[in-house]
């Protein structure tokens, strides 16, 4: 008899964003009339930058000639990816990184769920709450938490991220050995200072703890004294690994490339106390569950760090950060508290209500998809998130709509 790994069952029925596009499908089937305007998922909407696919097309073409062809790739990526995301990402900030510290993926998403696997089952595992669900739910497959009562899992350390502490937690008040935090926030839109990041690499450190640091929204950032890698902060390369991703810097969400960093530097621990690199675990793991991301993509992605490549992907998140300047701007004047949307594309709205009702309010009255809070941990409760991943055209609109449907002007 196949039995089954039973922590599955302590998981809510679906992903949430799995569980949104259900409800809104369910919907649009009952509405077929009304045009629905997605600010739910964070995903992106305008074309890939120029310079990129132009490198797209010329890898392909690569491709199709016997002399040029490539079959498989180095499974951590190639030489030429992992060099332009030091030169382009790390060096300019002051990060000294070695290329093969890079390890090419085909997602955050994938880097953060899988990291996981390299801990003991007892690992202590803290995490933001409100947060990206991802790192729950494979914590929760891995069997680290006992049952989910009352909006929590049993046996994770929850930090708070509210308003009453600017979205930013406290250090947790007991040992842990793991911390995931996220920086641009998701969900919150929030931003970490480095005076605020120092303390978690301190704690890290004085606690022999690791960092999972997740900087898919750090091309949002648009003040130059924030931190845009943990590796800015002294220390961290020895207890932090960063992940970062092309989907949403430069609308690769439907093209797959990111990117993890692993220091050299950073150690685990056995259960009798001997240091092993984290380095050596991780490339042991991708190189036997993964064979890297497609010649084409890393081609594509490389020219993201190009100069014209830069300068258009700056265009890209400038256009999207627009769009979440007006959704704050909007919901504020309907008299909603909001934060976010400034380094961040996520706008997060105090509702006053509970927020799968409110979801349900703005997708029935106003054909506008968000993201309930609630999805994203009891934190969550109250509020929701909107996303400015949608033409500048579409999110004029759903404002409109959501003012007439919530009347509050
Ligand atoms: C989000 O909307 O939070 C993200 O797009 C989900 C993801 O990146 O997996």
């Amino acid at each position: 008899m196949i039995t089954m790994n039973e922590h599955y069952l302590k998981l809510q029925a679906s992903y949430l964003f799995s569980d949104i596009a259900k409800r809104v499908n369910a919907y649009q089937a009952d509405h077929p009339d009304q045009t629905i305007i997605r600010l739910g998922i964070g995903d992106v909407t305008r074309a890939l930058p120029e310079a990129c696919i132009s490198a797209f097309h010329r890898a392909v073409d690569e491709m199709a000639d016997d002399a040029t062809f490539r079959g498989y790739g180095p499974e951590l990526g190639y030489d030429f990816l992992q060099e332009a995301i030091v030169s382009g990402d790390f060096q300019p900030r002051g990060v000294t990184l070695r290329p093969d510290e890079v390890f090419v993926s085909d997602g955050a998403k994938c880097d953060s769920g899988n990291f996981q696997e390299l801990f003991a089952p007892d690992t202590r595992v803290a995490v933001p709450d409100p947060v990206y669900p991802v790192y729950v739910d494979t914590n929760v497959m891995a069997g680290r938490t006992a049952a989910w009562r009352d909006g929590r899992y049993e046996g994770l350390v929850y930090l708070e991220s509210t308003a009453d502490n600017q979205y930013i937690p406290a250090l947790p008040q007991e040992a842990v050995d793991l911390i995931y935090l996220c920086f641009p926030n998701n969900p919150t839109g929030s931003m970490i200072t480095a005076d605020q990041l120092r303390p978690w690499v301190d704690y890290a450190r004085e606690h022999n703890a690791l960092i999972l640091y997740d900087a898919a929204y750090v091309e949002f950032i648009r003040d130059n004294s924030l931190p845009q890698s943990i590796y800015e902060i002294d220390g961290a390369k020895e207890v932090a690994v960063e992940f970062r991703s092309l989907s949403k810097t430069a609308g690769f969400t439907g093209t797959r490339c990111a990117y993890t960093i692993v220091p050299r530097e950073c150690q685990v621990y056995d259960s009798q106390g001997n240091a092993h690199a984290l380095h050596d675990l991780w490339d042991r793991r991708q190189s036997t569950k993964f064979n890297s991301v497609s010649y084409p993509v890393q081609r594509a992605a490389e020219a993201a760090f190009s100069p014209e490549g830069r300068k258009q992907i700056r265009e890209l998140s400038t256009y999207y950060l627009g769009n979440a300047a007006l959704i704050r701007a909007a919901m504020t004047s309907l008299g909603y508290a909001c934060v976010g949307g400034e380094h961040s594309p996520y706008v997060w709205i105090k509702t006053n209500t509970d927020s799968w009702e409110f979801f349900d309010r703005l997708l029935q009255k106003a054909g506008v998809v968000c993201t309930p809070g609630a999805g994203f941990g009891k934190c969550g409760e109250g509020y929701v998130r909107l996303s400015a991943f949608n033409s500048r055209e579409n999110v004029e609109t759903a404002l409109q709509r959501v003012s007439d449907a919530l009347g509050r002007a």
